[in-house]
């Protein structure tokens, strides 16, 4: 079985963040969002791995991923170009599968238990293809899925007003060869793009086998901040504490929280757990740090208070102030102007910002 990672997309919900780079390579709990998928093929046993790259930081994907050795799989890229649908991202990926059935994983979802347990329970005898599938409680925001009463898929219905089910599709799914000639036979929906949704209801329309898979524990897509941070949150309440770098003698750290190489607490600040910080970070005295924080590689905080947010590194906080559930992209500089501002300040924040608090 072959691996189908998608990077491409326009990532418009995210923006700024997404001005500078790809939403994949966005950090969660320190780590980019696609590395995550990367590390869950490798662990279903998957080790041939095309990436689609889109317009947007194409270089940035390839210069992160490389050819795949450091996660223990063989990467090989495709340009889609234009997001002209996940559908048409597949499509391109026809001659890289040839005759393998294979996995396509949306590269801004993760799953709290990977996908082992999915392709082990596949057999491309006996299926077509295989979406995954959980129960949610706004299945209007998703792709939904209805069954029969046989618990068959019978249809597909991409955000619908009235939802026949709460199962949403996950963006994880698994074909055969079949789906590239259903794909063919698809148009592009309302908003120009050649829909994976049409594309299976094809087959299933086709009296191809589609059966389906309700996954174990969380999912997320990470197409919003909102949905970001609650990732972030989920990945660090299961963090095992691993700590490289020095504590100073009057920093205090509570709960779990992981530091990295280089990286100096000074006397006076204070840490909560769980959060991570990352390698060559400077926390000076009177910075509060969590909890539920991640602080990227090169960042130096010097006096403020920051919850529940990523910081995506290389950045520098030198203001007395709350920074709640934000987002900072990387290279940004955050500086104190007016001390009587009110306390907490939310802020998505794109690459190579300059903010005066
Ligand atoms: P989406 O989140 O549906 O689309 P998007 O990335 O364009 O984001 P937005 O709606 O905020 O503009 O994409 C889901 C995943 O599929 C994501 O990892 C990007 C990828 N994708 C492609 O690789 N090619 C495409 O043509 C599209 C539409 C998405």
């Amino acid at each position: 079985m072959k691996g189908l990672l998608l990077s491409g997309g326009s990532g418009t919900r995210l923006r700024p963040l997404t001005h500078s780079g790809p939403k994949q390579l966005i950090p969660v709990a320190n780590k980019p969002v696609l590395v995550y998928a990367l590390e869950d093929l490798k662990r279903a046993g998957i080790t041939d791995v095309a990436v689609i790259l889109g317009l947007n930081g194409r270089e940035q994907v390839i210069e992160r991923i490389g050819d795949g050795t450091q996660y223990g799989v063989n990467v090989t890229y495709i340009d889609q170009g234009a997001p002209l649908g996940i559908a048409h991202a597949v499509a391109c990926a026809e001659d890289f599968m040839g005759e393998a059935p294979f996995v396509v994983y949306l590269g801004d979802n993760i799953l709290r238990h990977g996908i082992t347990q999915l392709v082990a329970d596949f057999d491309e005898n006996k299926s077509d293809a295989v979406v995954a599938l959980q129960r949610v409680s706004d299945p209007q925001r998703y792709g939904v899925a209805e069954l029969d009463d046989g618990g068959h898929l019978i249809q597909l219905v991409e955000k619908p007003k009235v939802p026949k089910s709460d199962l949403a599709l996950v963006g994880v799914y698994l074909f055969t060869r079949s789906i590239f000639d259903a794909i063919q036979k698809i148009e592009p929906s309302w908003r120009g793009e050649l829909e994976i949704t049409d594309a299976i209801q094809k087959l299933i329309d086709n009296g191809r086998v589609v059966k389906h898979h309700i996954i174990q524990g969380w999912w997320k897509d990470t197409g919003m901040p909102e949905d970001i941070l609650e990732v972030n949150r989920l990945l660090l309440d299961d963090l095992t504490p691993v700590i490289y770098g020095t504590i100073e003698e009057g920093a205090v750290v509570k709960g779990r929280v992981s530091i990295g190489k280089s990286t100096v607490l000074r006397t006076g600040s204070v840490v909560y757990g769980p959060s991570i910080i990352g390698n060559n970070c400077t926390i000076d005295a009177g910075t509060y740090i969590g909890p539920y924080t991640s602080i990227g590689d090169d960042t130096h905080i010097a006096g403020a208070h920051i919850e529940n947010s990523i910081v995506v590194g290389e950045s520098f906080i030198a203001c007395k102030k709350t920074i709640v559930e934000s987002l900072i992209g990387d290279k940004t500089q955050i500086r104190s102007m007016d001390q009587k501002l009110p306390k907490g300040h939310r802020l998505i924040v794109g690459s190579g910002s300059s903010i005066g608090l």
